[in-house]
């Protein structure tokens, strides 16, 4: 139907022009996160100040949905505080176990990635730019506690 059509169109842009691609220099953040089922990775760099993401940029190889996805989720929580940042995370996790989820503007293109729930294989290319998010956060935390 169109809904999946402008879904599917909503992905392809974003694979064949992911936004911030690439790695922050000196940011305050950097996490690694692959795959286990095909073996992608993705690397995440971000600049947090204050706690709030200033900027955030992906780089990495995998297929089009985890690309879109880490485009998307890059898209969408600059500007947004690393807790805010999660939740989306969470409410995402939700939307690809076909569970319901709240999704607002804010959510910006993720949504035309609820069609991935339909397909089990994929669930974990579309969450791990998500995860990587959760890992890099986690990791910093115990890191600032240790400190
Ligand atoms: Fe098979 Fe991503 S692991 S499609
Ligand atoms: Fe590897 Fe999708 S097939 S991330």
């Amino acid at each position: 139907n169109n809904l999946n059509q402008l879904y599917r169109s909503v992905i392809m842009d974003h694979y064949k022009n992911p936004r911030n691609k690439g790695t922050i220099e000196d940011g305050t953040l950097t996490v690694d996160m692959n795959n286990p089922t095909c073996g992608d990775r993705i690397r995440l760099t971000l600049n947090v100040v204050d706690d709030v993401v200033e900027d955030v940029k992906f780089d990495g190889e995998g297929c089009s949905i985890s690309i879109a996805s880490a485009s998307m989720m890059t898209e969408t929580i600059t500007g947004k505080k690393i807790d805010e940042a999660l939740a989306m995370g969470d409410e995402f996790s939700r939307m690809m176990l076909g569970e319901d989820y709240e999704m607002d503007e804010d959510m910006g293109d993720i949504e035309a990635l609820s069609g991935v729930s339909q397909f089990p294989a994929r669930i974990k290319c579309a969450t791990l730019s998500w995860k990587a998010l959760e890992k890099g956060v986690k990791t910093s935390d115990s890191n600032n506690n240790k400190e």
